[in-house]
């Protein structure tokens, strides 16, 4: 079959799978491997990420893409194998972050503005010869007394566009990231007024830049209340709210919205997506593309030794299990089975 944006969009939200995101960049990666005490260099990463890549079941049965950064992208296993192969072996499909990061936007105190565009469509055509066929760009959106403002919003929703119009040049499938943060202590309502502007905007402009939606996928947060609020909606209520959110404002020709997990605990992220699946009615795939709520067992059980291995495959194979289950709706029957 000839590969084309659609045809790869539509591989990455096949149903029963769905995104790792292994995208940490190096700051972030340092910060994770500071919790288990390892010191993060160019072999640790290498050896954590090439544990995750190997884990074969959950790769061939529950991961359609996994998301790189930049030096990952040109690793090699212990072996000699470049990492990419490992990925497309097992049948999954390489994607690089290509966003250089979010800096404090001028004259918008607390805001942030993603940058990366300049030089982004040679940069694009690199990733593509090693392997990549899909990108993602992060823009990030904070909650506080006044903002985000709806120049933040604007600013960030053009560079996505730009982004996602670079990538479909470059037969690069975007993932468009618009995250609105759950760090606040903001109510759901409020994430659901904030998460619908950001997205009503965010398809103005991938409209206006003749982004073509069939071969774009949306990585949105969950309509969800923020860490520090008092009020903690259940399972059912963030299901039913992100669901009414994105059937406002999310065209129906995108082919799947891949959830990021966002610092909420690996069993609400899937609790979350599985609640979704079960009430279902919308015309996209809903999936995951998450980091933490994916790696954080994985990362704990390795710990930075050979002989754990093993122990970190299990733990990733099991997430991977859960939140495969959680896209098709049955991780809730597959967990009262199981008891
Ligand atoms: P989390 O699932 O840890 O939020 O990471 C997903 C991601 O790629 C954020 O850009």
């Amino acid at each position: 079959m000839t590969e084309t944006l659609e045809s790869i969009a539509q591989a990455m939200v096949a149903s029963g799978k769905g995104i790792l995101a292994a995208d940490e960049s190096s700051g972030t990666i340092k910060k994770r491997f500071d919790s288990i005490n390892v010191e993060s260099t160019a072999d640790s990463r290498r050896d954590y990420r090439e544990m995750l890549f190997r884990t074969e079941e959950a790769m061939k049965k529950y991961i359609s893409g996994v998301i790189l950064y930049d030096e990952t992208i040109r690793q090699k296993a212990k072996d000699g194998t470049p990492l990419v192969d490992l990925i497309r072996k097992a049948g999954s499909i390489p994607g690089i972050k290509v966003d250089t990061g979010a800096t404090d936007m001028p004259g918008f105190p607390g805001e942030k503005i993603t940058e990366g565009l300049d030089g982004l469509g040679k940069r694009l055509a690199e990733y593509y010869d090693l392997g990549a066929r899909f990108a993602k760009w992060r823009a990030v959106i904070d909650i506080a007394a006044g903002i985000p403002t709806r120049t933040c919003l604007e600013a960030n929703a053009e560079a996505l566009a730009r982004y996602a119009a670079l990538c479909q040049q470059a037969k690069i499938v975007p993932i468009v990231e618009p995250e609105v943060l759950m760090d606040g202590g903001h109510d759901i309502d409020r994430c659901f007024e904030v998460t619908e502007e950001t997205l009503r905007i965010l398809f103005d402009r991938l409209a206006a830049h003749r982004v073509r939606l069939e071969g774009t996928v949306l990585k949105p947060n969950m309509v969800i209340a923020g860490k520090k609020c008092g009020k903690q909606a259940s399972a059912e209520e963030v299901a039913e709210k992100t669901i009414a959110c994105f059937k406002r404002t999310v065209p129906a020709s995108i082919p799947g919205i891949v959830f990021l997990s966002g610092g909420q605990s690996d069993e609400d992220a899937t609790a979350h997506l599985n609640a979704m699946n079960a009430i279902g009615g919308f015309p996209w795939k809903m999936s995951f593309s998450y980091g933490r709520a994916l790696q954080a067992a994985p990362l704990k059980a390795w710990s930075g030794e050979t002989q754990n291995v093993p122990a970190g495959q299990k733990a990733f194979l099991h997430r991977a299990k859960m939140n495969g289950l959680a896209t098709l709706g049955d991780w809730k029957a597959a967990l009262e089975k199981a008891a």
